[in-house]
């Protein structure tokens, strides 16, 4: 038995553990352990606690629900607790929960209701009179955030429900990131060069937790109602099924996988069904919730802790595994980068066989300390793309271990010893100064050839139906397009001649392909492919530049004075436009007849026409370049210097020299805060 010192000092140090990964997970949405590795820490304190029920503190992790609310938003106080659920990792949890309930309960017959647990946010949703007023996130479970602007936004939350309704209720439910919306989401933030977010959770929480609810409107974010947190004025039915029936009447989103159990043989065979399934699911689920349906139970059985004794979630396996990483090679991607990645002895990981990982980059590898022959820890989230966490330790002792690992070692040398591209062999290999990224900055090399093709073509882009990854490889290897410009002169007929293409599917390409010669300026300079310029730096500059021969001729300084462009992204765009190869390919572009200038002009009649801003300072809620294109599509711009002519200064935290110029000359000076009343009084799209 070990002193209650030493095991006080353990207790005390699983608490700090906890609260670091709590903050690392809550609040900066940004967590280094999985969901499982989480648990097994709160597992082992609480089972500790229990031993020792004399070193329970108050303000242990156990004793509280999730993180503090962030005070910039304002505070809502929950009318009654938002609570956390009580954990079962196995059919034998699940039976102790039973028979407990059981014992409470006696000879009264009950029945349950199955549902997903879904991996998002827990928000509450007030409506008064018909209306939806206040929506907020659980925070510390008593008070929570009021993000009630940026849940307006959410599209299936209805903004007001039919008159039968009650006066004043609320329902609670979980906002969530669909894996779709997540894997463009982070498309997107890489393209950019953001941070990705490590899963859909992550995203959904720094989605809704945005100070700028327009962000938030960008998100596809979807909501499932879970439960009827409290009532007035009216009688609710007895059972939580036929209450999630009635909600559903009433307008809100219920998820049609809920079903009504009368037997734990039915709930485990629920359970294994959708552990089976879950990778099917459009959306992220970590187990299952099983509720007692009879809500005069509920009241009855009540809480322990922060945990109702009245339903329990049933976790998923954690989808983690080991494997032996056989070598780290490297393919080419669309900008050129030389990506590493992980060729791993096949596993099993979560029902999906596991022979591949990324491996982001030669620093990142370096920090986890992977090397080749390890025997390295697999997660996977979902369908996201499988990750390695690390080695385990034992195999970083092993004797004989391979050196620490290396790019430039990685690559194929040619005869006089240099250095190679793995895919045009070409001695083109460069790393920009303070980039963590290896690229082949040969334009001619045939990996990116492909991809840009297919970039070009993508939803985001150009959105040419009916050429994806498979048909822009195979019109590539076939010599039929070799880049972009190509594609527009392709012909009905040369397509037809292609394996198992008809006549009708080669139709339909050649209208896609004519139809996409329409798409707005900002499109083709995204679908371009130049390296940092993403969706949204491709609005900004089309913003800017009216014509695509413009912008060509922009020289470094011309577009850093644009603020949202940094030397990094003016140096690329320069870079690109000053390359024959690609210049070629927009004079056939225009020969085509695809649109290189923006020929709408902005109305004059927009609420920022013809205002001038300077932005300074550290914003909270937004990007440079998220506040320009919002400026621009309300008629206004953005210029980078304080002149007579600037109508408005934009300051956030630590505001440079521009605001005492503004000052100076006299010129409005507005605050963050005031600025995103001022940008958002016009419209938040679907609210
Ligand atoms: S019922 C008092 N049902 O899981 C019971 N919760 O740790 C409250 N969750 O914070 C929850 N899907 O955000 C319930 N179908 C579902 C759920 C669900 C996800 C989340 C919820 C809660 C957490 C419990």
């Amino acid at each position: 038995m070990p002193e209650v010192n030493e095991i006080k000092a353990h207790i005390e140090k699983l608490r700090a553990e906890i609260n670091r990964h709590n903050r690392l997970y809550h609040v900066l949405d940004s967590p280094e352990i999985s969901d499982a590795e989480y648990d097994a820490l709160m597992r082992e304190l609480k089972q500790l606690e229990e031993q020792n029920p004399q070193l329970v503190t108050p303000d242990s992790p156990t004793q509280r629900v999730g993180a503090a609310p962030v005070e910039a938003f304002g505070v809502v106080e929950h009318t009654r607790p938002l609570l956390s659920l009580g954990n079962a990792f196995s059919d034998d949890d699940l039976l102790a929960w039973y028979t407990r309930t059981i014992k409470l309960v006696g000879e009264r017959p009950f029945d349950f209701v199955c549902e997903h647990k879904i991996d998002g946010l827990a928000i509450a949703l007030t409506y008064i009179d018909g209306q939806f007023t206040t929506g907020a996130t659980r925070g510390d479970g008593l008070r929570g955030e009021n993000i009630t602007q940026n849940l307006r936004t959410v599209r299936s939350i209805p903004l007001s429900v039919p008159k039968d309704a009650p006066r004043r209720f609320e329902v609670r439910g979980e906002v969530y990131l669909p894996k779709t919306g997540f894997h463009k989401l982070n498309r997107e933030r890489e393209d950019e060069g953001l941070p990705l977010f490590a899963n859909p959770r992550n995203a959904a929480a720094g989605s809704v937790r945005q100070l700028d609810p327009r962000i938030t409107a960008k998100r596809p974010l979807d909501i499932y109602i879970y439960m009827l947190g409290w009532v007035e004025g009216k009688a609710t039915p007895p059972t939580h099924w036929e209450t999630m029936e009635w909600l559903k009447s009433l307008g809100f989103r219920i998820n049609p996988n809920n079903r009504q159990m009368k037997t734990i043989e039915q709930i485990k065979e629920y359970y294994r069904t959708w552990v089976e399934q879950r990778a099917g699911l459009p959306y992220e689920a970590d187990g299952i919730v099983v509720k007692i349906n009879q809500i005069n139970l509920h009241e009855e059985l009540g809480d322990i802790g922060h945990e109702p004794r009245w339903a329990i979630a049933y976790k998923f396996p954690a989808m983690q595994g080991t494997t032996i990483l056989k070598s780290i090679e490297i393919s080419v991607g669309r900008t050129g980068t030389l990506n590493p990645f992980a060729a791993l002895e096949p596993v099993k990981v979560g029902g999906v066989t596991i022979k591949s990982a990324a491996l982001h980059n030669e620093d990142d590898i370096r920090r986890k300390d992977i090397r080749e022959g390890d025997t390295v820890i697999l997660q996977r989230a979902g369908d996201v793309i499988p990750e390695i966490i690390g080695p385990t330790p034992s195999s970083k002792e092993r004797p004989g271990r391979s050196a620490e690992f290396s790019l430039l070692d990685k690559l194929p040398k040619n005869e006089q010893g240099e250095v190679v591209c793995p895919a045009c062999r070409q001695t083109s290999i460069i790393k920009p100064e303070g980039e963590v990224m290896y690229y082949c900055a040969n334009a001619a090399c045939p990996a990116q050839a492909q991809l840009r093709i297919e970039h070009f073509a993508s939803r985001g882009a150009m959105d040419i139906r009916g050429i994806g990854e498979s048909m822009s490889a195979t019109l590539y290897q076939k010599g039929l397009v070799k880049n972009a410009a190509d594609l527009y002169y392709l012909t009905q007929e040369k397509l037809a001649e292609m394996e198992r293409m008809g006549e009708k599917s080669a139709a339909n390409i050649i209208n896609a392909i004519n139809t996409s010669k329409d798409r707005p300026l900002a499109r083709v300079i995204y679908g371009l492919g130049i390296r940092h310029v993403g969706e949204e730096i491709g609005q900004v500059l089309a913003a800017n530049f009216p014509s695509i021969d413009n912008l060509a001729k922009a020289s470094r300084d011309d577009l850093m004075k644009i603020s949202a462009i940094g030397p990094k992204i003016a140096d690329s765009i320069v870079g690109f436009f000053g390359q024959t190869e690609n210049l070629e390919i927009i004079q056939r572009l225009k020969d085509a007849g695809a649109k290189l200038e923006e020929t709408a002009t902005a109305p004059k009649d927009l609420p920022l026409s013809g205002k001038e801003f300077v932005l300074t300072g550290k914003m909270e809620s937004f990007s440079r370049p998220e506040a320009e294109a919002r400026i621009k599509e309300l008629g206004g711009s953005a210029k980078d210097n304080v002149t007579h002519k600037t109508d408005y200064v934009v300051y956030g935290a630590d505001p440079g020299s521009k605001l005492t110029r503004a000052r100076e000359l006299g010129i409005k000076t507005i605050e963050e805060k005031e600025f995103l009343k001022l940008i958002n009084q016009n419209k938040i799209p679907g609210g």
